[in-house]
């Protein structure tokens, strides 16, 4: 057995690589995710932000290093076995499908997980009644969307956003990451995906990795800062100790 004690990290990262060919897409990231906060992970586009991403949610393994989750090594071959593991992730260019509706979204993919109370229903259930706890799980996680009959591709992309941030939620349970939450989104949608994460994480204590170019995002809800610079981890800040120019000297390398 594994203890778990109160200092543990919910996640920790030791000295992580990948090397896709001749390409170092990770040169050695070490880092703790304390339970209960935001990190933000940043860097310029081929930082390797989201290859790291991947790695943490099962679906490139790394070349060398190891992560923890709760102080239980993690080794996963596959999406579903991070999933399993309470590690949910929204990707880059999210996996909706168009032409099904909000609650079918939901529940894609999830056939063979075990996620909790939904999940463990799922198999029993009809359709109404999927729709029916779908509407109720993202109302109690204040995210609104016009219905859950309501076609994806008729949806803004704040909706879209949060349907996709509200599936990880439903069934997740440990950690969660968004690969860009906002990028695609206006000024008004992305203010409520911002103000649904602070909720969560004060209402819900839920641990988020979130990454994004957008320093004023980045500096309004992260607790923490990692900067990568061409697969190289440069940095770990404190936002308390640290300002949104010093941030981008580390992207940009003006500062070592
Ligand atoms: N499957 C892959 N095969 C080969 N090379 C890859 C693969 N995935 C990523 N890379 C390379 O690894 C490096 C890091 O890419 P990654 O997508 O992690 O960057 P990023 O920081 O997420 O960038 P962006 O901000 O543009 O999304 C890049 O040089 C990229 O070309
Ligand atoms: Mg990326």
């Amino acid at each position: 057995m594994v203890s778990v004690s109160e200092n543990t990290p919910l996640l920790r990262v030791e000295d992580i690589t990948k090397s896709f060919g001749a390409v170092q897409a990770l040169r050695g990231i070490t880092f703790d995710l304390v339970r209960g906060t935001v990190m933000a992970l940043v860097g310029d586009n081929g930082a390797g932000k989201s290859t790291l991403a991947k790695i943490l949610s099962g679906v490139h393994p790394p070349t060398s290093g190891q992560f923890y989750l709760n102080g239980q090594s993690c080794r996963f071959d596959r999406p579903a076995a991070a999933l399993a593991a309470g590690i949910e992730t929204v990707y880059q260019n999210l996996a909706l499908i168009e032409e099904l509706d909000v609650a079918d979204n939901v529940y894609l993919g999830r056939e063979t997980t075990r996620g909790g109370a939904i999940g463990r229903l799922f198999g029993i259930l009809d359709r109404p009644a999927m729709r029916q706890h779908t509407a109720k799980a993202l109302s109690q996680l204040h995210i609104k969307i016009p219905a859950p009959t309501l076609a994806v591709r008729k949806m803004s992309g704040g909706q879209r956003q949060a349907v996709a941030i509200g599936r990880a939620l439903t069934w997740g349970r440990e950690l969660f990451i968004l690969d860009e939450p906002t990028a695609a989104l206006g000024v008004d949608e992305t203010e409520q995906v911002l103000r649904m994460i602070e909720r969560l994480r004060e209402e819900h204590g839920l641990t988020f990795i979130i990454i994004s170019h957008n320093m004023q995002d980045v500096y309004r809800i992260a607790d923490t800062i990692v900067v990568l610079r061409q697969g190289r981890h440069v940095a770990t800040l404190a936002k308390n100790d640290t300002t949104p120019e010093e941030i981008v000297a580390y992207i940009t390398g003006a500062k070592e």
